[in-house]
Order: structure tokens, then sequence, then C-alpha cells
């Protein structure tokens, strides 16, 4: 993943074990309507070599303008210099102690945090590497990997993490040198920000295989900071609605919670969908959690 991202699912462990289940036999087109940092597409635990198209979709534009950027490596790794040099939102001279440095990062962080400065709107027929490099950084120093409106900056104490912290963006750089990496990027096309349903409708045949990672339930929020209701509890039903509907291959993952029997009818009562699950380390609220694989075949 090019970033750190809340419910990612880009660790072997979870991403590799959903993976492992995906039936992609004869399948021509790869569809996630809710992409985020695409973890299983981008993991090295993946094979999508078999599959003619890859469609990434996510509500948030941000991300989609990470992606675009990421697909020209060499400019946002020319912005993200450019920003660590003299004139750069996040230069800082020689000499500054680690205090310092620490203290400028984390202003930064707080001035958006704080909605004193907004990062710009996205058109996504333009490629924005500036708000690439901000919203990057802020998704890198967020605690909890969360969104940076919904939670603090990182907290370092030690000198070496404060050093790390200065090499805030060689994660993403080392990302977007890796010719592997760079390679299942240039595949992805098309980039969009559709509401999911859209792009479930368009991919509704037999040669579509659609993941589907929404967030979790009781948890809507996490993904929608500014409470625009991208996805509200109620969504959960349209998604089970479309789910049923669609002529696609399908896989669904969530946290365990009562209503996914009603919205899912498993094979073993009557209904359609098959059920598979994993118990993972932490859920959002810090416990351990069950994680569920529905799949439609
Ligand atoms: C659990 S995350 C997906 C994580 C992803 N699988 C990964 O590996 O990074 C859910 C995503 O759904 C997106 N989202 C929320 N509401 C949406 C909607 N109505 N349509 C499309 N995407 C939506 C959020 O922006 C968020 O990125």
């Amino acid at each position: 993943m090019p970033l750190p991202y809340f419910g990612g699912k880009g660790k072997v462990e979870l991403g590799g074990w959903l993976f492992k289940h995906f039936d992609l036999n004869g399948i021509t087109n790869y569809c996630e309507p809710f992409s985020g940092m695409f973890g299983i597409y981008l993991g090295n635990f993946s094979d999508f070599s078999e599959v003619k198209k890859v469609i990434y979709n996510d509500i948030d534009k941000q991300n989609c303008n990470v992606f675009n950027c990421c697909k020209v490596p060499i400019l946002f790794i020319d912005e993200i210099h450019k920003s660590l040099q003299p004139g750069g939102i996040f230069y800082t001279k020689r000499g500054t102690s680690y205090q310092e440095k620490y203290d400028h990062y984390k202003s930064i962080y707080l001035d958006y945090h704080n909605g004193i400065k907004v990062l710009p709107k996205i058109n996504l027929l333009v490629n924005d590497y500036q708000s690439a490099v901000i919203y990057s950084f802020l998704r890198l120093t967020s605690s909890n990997q969360m969104h940076f409106l919904t939670c603090g900056f990182k907290n370092f104490t030690l000198e070496e993490s404060w050093y790390k912290r200065y090499k805030v963006f060689q994660p993403l750089m080392n990302k977007l040198s890796d010719p592997d990496f760079c390679n299942k990027l240039a595949r992805i096309n098309p980039i969009t920000a559709f509401d999911f349903e859209i792009v479930m409708n368009k991919y509704s045949n037999s040669k579509s295989f659609i993941y589907l990672d929404p967030p979790y339930y009781d948890r809507e929020l996490l993904y929608d900071p500014d409470k625009t209701g991208v996805f509200t509890v109620e969504d959960h039903q349209r998604l089970a609605n479309a789910v049923k509907q669609s002529k696609a291959r399908i896989a669904i993952s969530y946290y365990y919670f009562d209503e996914i029997f009603n919205l899912y009818p498993p094979k073993s009562k009557g209904g359609n969908f098959t059920y598979l699950k994993k118990k993972v380390r932490n859920n959002a609220a810090g416990k351990s959690a069950e994680e569920v694989l529905i799949l439609n075949y």
C-alpha cells in the first residue's frame, strides 16, 4: 500500500487469507468499489496477472489523487523533494534540532487537523502532486493510521524516532522506486470516485470479480470525517441489495456483527452465501474480533 490506512488489507496475515479465497478463474475485470489503499491488489502476496482490467474506486478523491500521482512516480518523487527543499512546506534548515523539526511537523499536522488549513478540492482530471504530498504526510504521521481530521499527530519520544520522522516520506519513496509496485500501479485503470452502487452496476456481469471492503458496521464515520454521509448505517442494507442483484462474482469482508446473517443469509440456513471466518488481533475498538469473508459463490 502506498500509505498506511486504517482497515487496509495489505498485510499477508489478513490480505493473504482473503486473497486465497478469491476465485479469479475466467475473470476479466477485477474491481474494488471501496479501494482505500488497495491493499490486496498491491500486496506482494497476490497475483492478478491473469486479469485484464483492474478497477480502482473510492469516494474519497484524495485517495484517488494519490493513486493517480503514484502512476507517475518521477513527478511524485520530485514534488516530495521540492517540499523538503528551501521554500517547501517541510523544509528545515541544516542544524535544526530534532525537537524543532518535530515541532515544525506537528504544527503543520495540527493546522490541517484543526481546519486552519484545508486540502484543495481535487479534480481527478488533473493530478495534484502538491496535495498528494501533503495528504501523504498527514496519513504517514497520523496516530492509529486513521484520518487526520479524526486523530492526532503520532507521538514520538525517542530521539531516534524523531530522526525517522524527519524521513517521514521514506516508506512512500521506497514504494515509488519499487518496480513491482510501479508495474502493478500502471495496470490500474480507471481510477474513479463514485458511490459504490454506480461501480457495482457497471461491473454486474459474469466476467467481473468484485471485492467489497466497506466501512465497518457502526464505525462508518471513520471513513467520513467531514460527516457528509458518504456511508451510513442504512448503506449496509443498500450494499447487500446491490450484491444480491449483481451478476458478478463477489467477495465481501466485514468484522462480524449481529445483523450480518440477515443481510447475507448463509447457505447453511437456506441462503446463497458462503461464510469463512478468521480471528484477527484488533478491531476499531481495540478488542480482538472476527473477520468474516462472505462469498456469493
Ligand atoms: C475499509 S476501507 C477500504 C480499505 C481497503 N480495502 C484497503 O486495503 O486499503 C473503506 C473505504 O470505503 C470508502 N467509502 C466509504 N463510503 C463509500 C461509498 N459510498 N462509495 C465508495 N467508497 C466509499 C472509504 O473512503 C474507505 O476508503
